[in-house]
């Protein structure tokens, strides 16, 4: 049991509670976090999830895309959030090829779990519906990502909104259906036309998590220095500076459990048509 900022005791947040919160009705909360500091207060805000995202290659350590990051970096990432979190669920990304094989995937995912995660993150299908089926198989949660996939960024020719078109549409509409075939237990949409998002959403019974995917997803996930707006460059048009809201770094945490809660953010504004 812990008590969070508002002084209410909550027990940490398993898997299974944070999947019944699709069929409660409730929003489910979800911020990148990096270290024990942030972790802390995240947590004690009441955000249900956490997740170690390769987005660190670029907020952390300053590259162009998340394509540097390795097992050693989330690694050592997953474990000092760990050291934060009394009861928020931790995710740990499989970064950029972590997951090209079975064999691979299991053994990145096992250092994860061992530093702290109770579930990994895995972009795409395709050949990764084996990497998932083999991971689900041996007691490894996952969550899945569609829409845009950031580690796609070379084949894709920059960072732009997915599944637009009826034919782009229907493709991720299939992906969804088979990534949660194959055993994720959650799917992250990132930047896809919100109510292709809707749609995805109402086709499967695992939660969605949207980034840039309207207000019709399970829940929400931001990026922590794009919701605190230290966004190097252009802000995408689904990040809120919360911070503004909030008036301070913790009351932004809280402002967005709230806001999310209430389904306040995100709003059609956010997202995509
Ligand atoms: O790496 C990351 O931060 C992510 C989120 C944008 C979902 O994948």
């Amino acid at each position: 049991m812990y008590t969070n900022a508002a002084g209410a005791t909550t027990s940490p947040v398993t898997l299974p509670r944070l999947l019944q919160a699709r069929d409660e009705g409730r929003r489910i909360t979800m911020l990148t976090c990096y270290d024990a500091g942030f972790a802390r207060a995240i947590d004690a805000a009441g955000v249900d999830s956490v997740l170690v995202g390769d987005s660190l290659g670029m907020v952390v350590q300053g590259h162009g895309s998340t394509l540097p990051v390795t097992v050693a970096d989330i690694e050592y990432h997953t474990a000092c959030v760990a050291r934060g979190l009394q009861r928020a669920l931790l995710l740990s990304d499989m970064p950029f090829q972590s997951d090209a094989t079975p064999a691979a995937a299991i053994d990145a995912a096992t250092r994860f779990l061992r530093a702290g995660a109770a579930m990994v993150k895995i972009e795409g299908a395709g050949f990764k519906l084996d990497v998932i089926r083999h991971l689900v198989e041996r007691e490894t949660p996952v969550c899945a990502h569609l829409g845009l996939t950031p580690q796609s960024v070379l084949r894709l020719g920059g960072y732009r909104v997915q599944g637009r078109g009826d034919e782009a549409a229907a493709r991720l509409l299939d992906d969804a259906r088979a990534v949660e075939q194959a055993g994720a237990s959650m799917l992250v949409l990132e930047c896809v036309p919100a109510p292709l998002a809707e749609r995805i959403t109402a086709s499967l019974s695992i939660p969605t998590i949207g980034i840039g995917a309207g207000p019709g997803c399970t829940g929400q996930v931001l990026v922590l220095h794009d919701m605190l707006g230290l966004r190097h460059g252009r802000q995408p048009r689904f990040v809120k500076d919360v911070l503004a809201t909030g008036g301070s770094v913790t009351g932004a945490f809280e402002a967005f459990v709230r806001e999310v809660g209430e389904g306040a953010f995100p709003g059609p504004e956010h997202g995509y048509a």
